[in-house]
């Protein structure tokens, strides 16, 4: 396994926004993550990634206990994420932005910029490098949220609703990106609410509720688990499945 996560609980005084999370990620697999607004989605991402210790479980990364390691030292290993709400230095161009990442592995800026300027061409940010960050809109924000990570070279990519807020066009730019990031070798851990994402991305789905994996496999047969669909996504669901998408 990639990445091992067992018996994650994260604490907020007596709430427990994850308690008792379980997640097994193989290499060169995309699990699509879901689940209702406040299931705990991004504080689990926030265990995994290091941005926050867990209160008890145990994280293993590439087969090394991870589980009190700095976010930094996650990222050396191999694993980035993007940020739910866009992490953008406003007054740093995108180029600039994405060279953050790319410092990670490379010590001299013109490594940085060539590490960059590849990825700002992968991520069809290239025309958008020497612009401001803080002139960007949505879309760009999400893009280049992206890219950073990227820059980072990882192994894994763990993708917090990348594509919230997109225009269904937009969106489907946005898959054909995840697919060319996996065609790459990078496994993909994404938290989305679109369930076409889902549907046509992920070969797994993990569904969360209250801080607990209630249901995984193949992402069809999660969405038409009733329990899955009257009690945790409820009216969403259930339109995205008339509509008989998939
Ligand atoms: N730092 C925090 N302190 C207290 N409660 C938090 C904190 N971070 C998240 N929560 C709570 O934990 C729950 C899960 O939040 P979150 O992980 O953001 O869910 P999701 O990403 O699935 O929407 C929510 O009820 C949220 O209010
Ligand atoms: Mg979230």
């Amino acid at each position: 396994m990639l990445l091992e996560a067992r018996g994650i609980i994260m604490a907020f005084g007596a709430f427990r926004a994850v308690d008792g999370a379980d997640l097994d990620v193989a290499e060169g697999e995309i699990i699509g993550l879901i689940g209702p607004n406040g299931a705990g989605k991004s504080t689990f991402f926030n265990c995994l990634a290091g941005d926050a210790q867990p209160t008890a479980g145990t994280i293993r990364f590439r087969g090394q206990d991870v589980t009190r390691a700095t976010p930094e030292a996650h990222a050396r290993l191999g694993m980035a994420r993007s940020f739910q709400v866009p992490v953008t230095f406003e007054d740093m161009t995108v180029a600039q932005n994405v060279m953050v990442g790319a410092f990670l592995r490379h010590g001299h800026r013109a490594a940085a910029r060539r590490v960059a300027d590849e990825v700002l061409a992968f991520t069809g940010l290239d025309q958008l490098a020497d612009t401001p960050a803080r002139s960007l809109g949505t879309p760009g924000r999400k893009r280049l949220e992206i890219a950073r990570a990227l820059a980072t070279e990882p192994q894994l990519l763990l993708l917090d609703e990348a594509l919230a807020g997109l225009t269904p066009a937009e969106v489907r730019l946005a898959i054909a990106l995840v697919r060319r990031i996996k065609a790459r070798g990078i496994t993909i851990v994404i938290v989305e609410h679109i369930m076409e994402v889902i549907l046509s991305l992920a070969e797994r789905a993990v569904v969360f509720h209250q801080g607990k994996v209630i249901a995984a496999g193949a992402p069809r047969a999660v969405v038409d688990d009733p329990a899955v669909v009257t009690a945790y996504l409820g009216h969403h669901m259930k339109r995205v499945r008339r509509g008989g998408v998939g």
